[in-house]
């Protein structure tokens, strides 16, 4: 209780004498402290209104997590990553197209001749060096074996190159079955490799005796004979020709190869039609057959387009044109179609094709 002095003193002691009491209320009076005023209440009356409420917000209501909710898909660091990394590959692909259509322009600028087959004199020490990166990452190899594992009997192969199917002949006659499981001879009695250029032609040679020492013994070499010309594939003939005789001493074929193997050499000849007409006149005519690995048009226009843009520059530095129609040629050649297979968005080729029989020669 906040009683003051004077108060507590008149309530206990008004007994006392009046000086004392007088006394007591004067000290009273001089230690009594000012009590502070209060600020004075507004009569209800007088009240300001209060200022006009604001709605409080509804809290969002919590959903529960989905079930199959199983956190963020990725983390910061991650999408730092993925984000540097498209930027990265965006510039690339930037700097590609500016570098491409810089080669586009030069190369539509070139006035290349259709003829470029003699830039493989050149580029002959550097050939195998430069397809051999793109072969294994094309899996050339197994599709040469798989073709040139069908030639059979008197073989030729013409557009030899530096003798890249070399490894893949099998030399000398033996019986086994052919693709269809019928018996048949297999493996080449004799193998000619020709090529328009000597200097794709001497690398082949000396290809081959590496991989066959054996040769060198005339004897053995002549068990089944290897021999290579450079000549042209368009006018090539048989220099001596393949006689067998029968029992009876008779003439059992006349001046032909059993099996002709060609690869890439279609985008390298200035007359494709007329090399394979010429081929065919020289594949023994019943059994005979003509192998053809190649390379050309895609199946797909945005390919080819690139491979027309490109095609001067390339037919220039190579020697070779990539963006031949090779299906096209082969048709306009007049040659039975036996079998045909494509790789590589269409761009390679694969044919095993035979003479067209007497009937039916156009
Ligand atoms: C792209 S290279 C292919 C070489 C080899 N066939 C291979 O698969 O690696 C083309 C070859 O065809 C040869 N060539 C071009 N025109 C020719 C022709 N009319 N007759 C024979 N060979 C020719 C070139 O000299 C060159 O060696």
């Amino acid at each position: 209780m906040n009683t003051t002095p004077i108060r507590r003193a008149s309530r206990l002691n008004w007994a006392v004498a009046p000086s004392a009491r007088r006394n007591a209320h004067s000290k009273a009076q001089h230690k009594a402290p000012t009590r502070p005023q209060k600020p004075q209440r507004p009569s209800p009356s007088r009240r300001p209104p209060p200022p006009p409420q604001r709605p409080i917000p509804k809290p969002e209501p919590i959903l529960p997590a989905h079930p199959n909710y199983k956190g963020p898909i990725m983390s910061p660091r991650l999408m730092t990553f993925l984000g540097v990394s498209v930027l990265g590959i965006s510039a690339y692909c930037g700097f590609l197209y500016a570098s491409y259509s810089r080669e586009v322009s030069k190369a539509q600028a070139m006035n290349t001749p259709t003829d470029v087959s003699d830039r493989y004199n050149n580029t002959a020490p550097t050939f195998d060096a430069e397809v051999e990166i793109s072969e294994k990452a094309m899996r050339m190899g197994s599709k040469r074996a798989a073709l040139v594992r069908i030639a059979r009997g008197d073989v030729l192969e013409v557009s030899c190159g530096t003798g890249r199917n070399l490894e893949y002949y099998a030399l000398g006659e033996r019986r086994g079955t052919d693709d269809s499981g019928r018996a048949a001879i297999l493996g080449c009695r004799s193998l000619t490799l020709v090529d328009l250029s000597p200097q794709m032609v001497s690398i082949a040679e000396e290809k081959f005796k590496s991989l066959h020492p054996e040769y060198e013994d005339q004897e053995k070499a002549r068990l089944v004979p290897v021999s290579f010309r450079a000549e042209d594939a368009a006018t090539v003939t048989i220099a001596e020709p393949v006689k067998r005789h029968n029992a009876n001493g008779q003439d059992l074929k006349g001046p032909y190869y059993d099996t002709i193997v060609q690869t890439m050499g279609l985008c390298s000849m200035p007359d494709p039609v007329g090399t394979l007409r010429h081929l065919g006149e020289i594949t023994e005519p019943q059994n005979g057959r003509i192998l053809l690995l190649e390379h050309g048009r895609s199946h797909y226009n945005w390919l080819n387009r690139i491979l027309d843009n490109l095609a001067p520059a390339h037919a220039d530095r190579h020697g070779c044109w990539w963006n031949r129609d090779i299906g096209a040629i082969v048709k306009e050649s007049g040659l039975e179609i036996v079998e045909e297979k494509r790789w590589h968005f269409g761009t390679t080729w694969r044919y095993v094709l035979r003479p067209r029989q007497g009937s039916e020669k156009s």
